[in-house]
């Protein structure tokens, strides 16, 4: 098994390299590892090694740099081959509200990472997996999305913006890729136990741990869903909220708790 996950520092990206490494430990699988934070990475790997003995190779990049997620990919095939699975799920999450002419920055980074991170971490895989098919290997191309990208969240618009927009092109690609055979999988979790939501100081229905969450990823993923909202409580808050008319979503909305709008440093 050759998988290779974005966003892999922290939270659900970590969680689902450990739960591959758990998996398919001791064989000869490769896993190739990608966040900003070198550090994080390092100590990763390290684990994936000795506690795993899973090969694995890491490239602390930008995926708003398609330059450099190309060089990766093309590095992890040299060594590894081509992969069975790759996870795009690095993204980030911030407060934004349109009034605000600092926050603009934070809309172009938010679309940035979380739209076209998942185009760049894709688009250098394609042409090699397309020719692994053909070669009888199975080959995954999987989204992490977002409940958020279901309807409008307050407060979340560029957030929001980037999940939906997320939601689409996934879907888009879903039909292109299946010609070919390569499965594309969105999943779109709810609340997940991370450093992106411990910063959240209201009530996160059906909360769950980045190790459950994962193994239910990675299920979802064996499984080869199409679209998947884990929890699966989520699953129905989902069904629910794209059938609301406006006037309802409004109302309900009024009063929701907002993501806060502090902490820059990650631009
Ligand atoms: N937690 C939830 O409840 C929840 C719910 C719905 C969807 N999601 C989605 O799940 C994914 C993972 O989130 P998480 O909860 O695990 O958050 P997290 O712990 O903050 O992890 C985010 C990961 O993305 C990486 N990342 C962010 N910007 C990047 C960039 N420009 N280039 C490369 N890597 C980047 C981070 O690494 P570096 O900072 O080291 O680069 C980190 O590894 C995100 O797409 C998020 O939107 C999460």
């Amino acid at each position: 098994m050759k998988v290779f996950i974005t966003g892999a520092s922290s939270g659900i990206g970590e969680a689902l390299a450990i739960e591959y490494a758990k998996r398919y430990k001791n064989t000869d699988s490769a896993i190739g590892l990608i966040a900003r934070r070198s550090e994080h990475l390092q100590k990763l790997q390290s684990t994936l090694q000795t506690t795993y003995k899973i090969k694995c190779a890491i490239y602390p990049l930008d995926v708003r740099d398609n330059a450099a997620l190309a060089a990766a990919a093309a590095d992890f095939m040299q060594q590894h081959g081509t992969p069975n699975v790759v996870v795009a799920c690095a993204g980030v999450s911030r407060g934004t509200l349109t009034e605000h002419v600092e926050d603009i920055a934070a809309f172009q980074a938010i679309m940035d990472i979380n739209v076209m991170g998942l185009v760049h971490t894709f688009q250098p895989f394609i042409a090699a997996m397309r020719r692994a098919v053909q070669n009888g290997e199975v080959a995954q191309l999987v989204g992490i999305a977002s409940v958020a990208g279901i309807r409008g969240l307050p407060g979340a618009g560029a957030y929001s913006a980037s999940k939906a927009a997320a939601i689409s092109y996934l879907e888009s690609l879903r039909v292109e890729m299946a010609r070919d055979n390569i499965t594309v999988t969105t999943i779109a979790p709810g609340y997940i136990r991370t450093p992106m939501t411990d910063v959240n100081h209201y009530k996160m229905p059906f909360l769950m741990n980045a190790d459950v969450a994962a193994t239910k990823f990675v299920n979802a993923i064996e499984h080869k869903r199409r679209f998947v909202v884990i929890p699966w409580q989520m699953g129905w808050v989902a069904r629910f909220m794209r059938f609301v008319p406006p006037i309802l979503w409004d109302f309900a909305m009024k009063k929701a708790p907002q993501k806060s709008r502090a902490n820059w440093d990650w631009l």
